[in-house]
């Protein structure tokens, strides 16, 4: 779980410029009707958020956005499609959910106990 959560937030140091804003969240997400409970932690940056067509395809391995590849900056593209994997082994779940131009989000949820 390091290794997810440092992938993430290096991303959102990276990717949001010099004055923006990362906020880390996490609460308990209770299931009800018996399911187990689970805990969400939440990675929210103000960059330039992802567009939409990129947006189903950024867990993927070596898949870098436009604006990524451009800048020059940083890594091969894996970081996320190992988290995902990691996420995966530990029954949870991983998401992004973005809005160009204001920001992105990332939300993991695992099993609470
Ligand atoms: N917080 C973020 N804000 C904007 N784009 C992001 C963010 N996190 C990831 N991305 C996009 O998703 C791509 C894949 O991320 P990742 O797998 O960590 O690869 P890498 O960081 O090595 O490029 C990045 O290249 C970038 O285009
Ligand atoms: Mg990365």
């Amino acid at each position: 779980m390091t290794q997810v959560f440092l992938n993430l937030l290096i991303n959102a140091v990276r990717y949001t410029p010099s004055g923006g804003e990362i906020t880390v969240t996490a609460e308990r997400v209770e299931a009800g009707n018996g399911k187990p409970a689970r805990m969400r932690v939440t990675i929210a940056d103000t960059g330039p958020g992802i567009e939409p067509e990129h947006l189903p395809f950024i867990f993927d391995r070596f898949y870098r956005t436009e604006a990524a590849r451009t800048r020059n900056s940083g890594g091969m593209g894996l970081g996320l499609a190992i988290a995902k994997q990691f996420v995966l082994a530990h029954s949870g779940s991983i998401e992004a959910a973005s809005s160009p131009g204001r920001g992105t989000a990332f939300i993991v949820e695992l099993p609470a106990e």
